[in-house]
């Protein structure tokens, strides 16, 4: 083993950290974003990403969402050094970009930033981003946004995060005031105060303190806001949990920071803690077994997007590998472990706020971007280890289905070889009916995954399709003995997916729990078994 290499590889692999941040729409990830990206000098002007996004946004027509792919290709990952760090931050698309891809995203992250609006608490999106997180075991550290809104009691939403997903928290700092009042946060960990000033708290002003006692805090920050302030300290000291480095890595403690996105409030604090706390990218699970980037020198990494390219009129597309182990060097010959041909990485590209760079070298915990011509899918694995196979991917329930047919019959084979193509690429995932007819359904957990469907299907293939949105909201693959359509047939309806496993969709919730309590023999899984 090369030393030089791995010292190399440990020196780089150390310095990064790879997330995403998980949010419901306007929650302020746009500008949170923003304000990383400002801090790494990664952008000069404040307002970039958010002319990006109202652009993307504008229409919903999907030859300019389309269109704007190429803009938001570049924007999937954007890095920046900061304070001796490599900074990678996954872009995972909400509003009507919500697709599988924006659970895929998060398994190439090792850690998640949730973003919370003070106002609203969690959100029916961020708990779905959560339970994917947490399924992987990753840390999450919570931002909770807009501090100088009128918003929840910091107590409530601890409350509300322990109640609606199950985690615990630590506070690492806390807010003096709120909304009207806000006033400034206390560090927790430093014992500081940082203040806002100036009438539009354009001024940010940070001060040593011995603790929360220390009378400076109430010279500052006049009677009534210290004395809640202490209290909420107090009570926080002996009934919170404290922090505790090892659970926040095990993805059971969430260490939360309050601030103000938009005002630069309580972002720096936010992003000094987060490089120190948050863990380099992490020993993955493969074939071959753990496969540590700071033990193998052989380059490994598994492809978790592929996105169109801008003009349709070309298949090409580009495929986003997640690097796992070594170094990539352009023009470099890997395995496509898959089907098992050598090939030559020529063309990666790398992605940095706006502008796209061809990427010389890279390391573990860095997304490249290759250009494929149509030789990926989803979860394909590249080495220089023949065999080596990541395993990252599962398949997420869908949520959304339809029935799917063809306009003119003439061109079913067109149409059957579409419907595979994309099935095998991840854009969308196929049924059939079990009622005789072998009718197709559709599934995804996005809207806009139908809108790709139907337009490649169209573009690409051909084929003029017709949907027929279903009712259904779940989906669960049922295994056991004598499985029968007839047992499925009150707000639920029994179908098998490409592999033949037999999977039930269930109108809602109710209908889902009442199955599972009729029939206590069979096993309802979330994914395929
Ligand atoms: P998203 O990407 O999560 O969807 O959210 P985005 O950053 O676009 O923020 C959503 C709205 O919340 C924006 O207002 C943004 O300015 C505002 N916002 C973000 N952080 C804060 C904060 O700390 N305090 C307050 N008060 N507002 C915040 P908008 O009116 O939708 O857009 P704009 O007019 O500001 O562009």
């Amino acid at each position: 083993m090369s030393s030089t290499l791995i010292k190399e590889l440990k020196q780089e692999v150390n310095k990064r950290r790879t997330f995403a941040i998980i949010a419901h729409p306007d929650a302020g990830k746009t500008t949170l974003t923003e304000k990383l990206l400002l801090f790494g000098g990664a952008i000069r002007l404040a307002g970039s990403v958010k002319a990006r996004k109202a652009n993307r946004h504008a229409t919903s027509d999907w030859m300019e969402i389309e269109k704007q792919r190429g803009i938001s290709v570049t924007s999937s990952v954007m890095q920046f050094d900061y304070a001796g760090h490599r900074v990678n931050i996954l872009d995972t698309p909400g509003h009507q970009d919500f697709s599988e891809d924006t659970y895929r995203t998060l398994t190439a992250a090792d850690s998640a930033v949730m973003l919370i609006d003070v106002a609203k608490g969690v959100e029916v999106q961020t708990i779905k981003l959560f339970q994917v997180c947490r399924q992987r075991g990753i840390p999450i550290f919570t931002f909770i946004n807009k501090l100088d809104r009128e918003g929840k009691n910091p107590f409530e939403l601890m409350e509300e995060l322990e109640q609606v997903l199950g985690i615990r928290s630590v506070p690492m700092n806390w807010p003096i005031g709120m909304g009207h009042d806000l006033c400034g946060v206390y560090d927790r960990m430093k014992s500081q105060v940082e203040l806002f000033q100036g009438d539009d708290h354009s001024k940010i002003v940070v001060k040593k303190v011995a603790d929360y006692n220390d009378p400076a805090i109430r010279e500052m920050a006049g009677d009534h806001l210290t004395d809640q302030l202490v209290e909420d300290l107090e009570l926080l000291d002996v009934a919170g949990d404290p922090f505790d480095l090892d659970k926040v890595l095990a993805g059971e403690l969430t260490p939360i920071f309050f601030g103000s996105a938009v005002n630069n409030f309580g972002v720096q604090t936010f992003l000094d803690n987060f490089l120190q706390l948050a863990p380099k990218p992490s020993a993955r699970n493969s074939t071959q077994g753990i496969i540590d980037p700071l033990e193998n020198e052989k380059f490994s990494g598994y492809v978790f997007k592929i996105q169109a390219n801008m003009n349709p009129a070309h298949r090409d597309r580009i495929a986003f590998l997640r690097i796992c182990s070594g170094k990539f060097e352009r023009g470099m010959s890997v395995k496509h472990v898959r089907n098992g041909k050598d090939i030559k990485l020529s063309q990666p590209q790398q992605f940095l706020a706006q502008d796209r760079d061809i990427v010389d070298v890279a390391y573990p915990g860095d997304i490249i971007g290759l250009f494929d011509p149509g030789i990926f899918r989803i979860g394909d694995s590249l080495s220089q280890t023949a065999d080596l196979v990541y395993n990252e991917l599962p398949t997420f329930s869908p949520e959304i289905f339809s029935k799917v047919s063809i306009k003119n019959a003439l061109k079913y084979k067109q149409f059957q070889k579409g419907i595979d193509q994309l099935t095998e690429e991840g854009t969308i995932q196929v049924f059939t009916t079990t009622s005789g007819f072998d009718e197709l359904i559709l599934g995804v957990v996005g809207q806009l995954q139908f809108e790709v469907f139907e337009y490649r299907m169209r573009a690409e293939y051909g084929v003029e399709t017709m949907m027929q949105r279903m009712p259904y909201q779940f989906a669960r693959w049922i295994t056991g003995d004598k499985i029968d359509p007839a047992k499925f047939r009150i707000n639920t309806t029994l179908v098998k997916d490409k592999k033949g496993n037999f999977v039930v969709l269930f109108e809602n919730e109710y209908a889902m729990r009442t199955a599972m309590e009729k029939f206590p023999d069979y096993q309802f899984l979330e994914t395929a078994p």
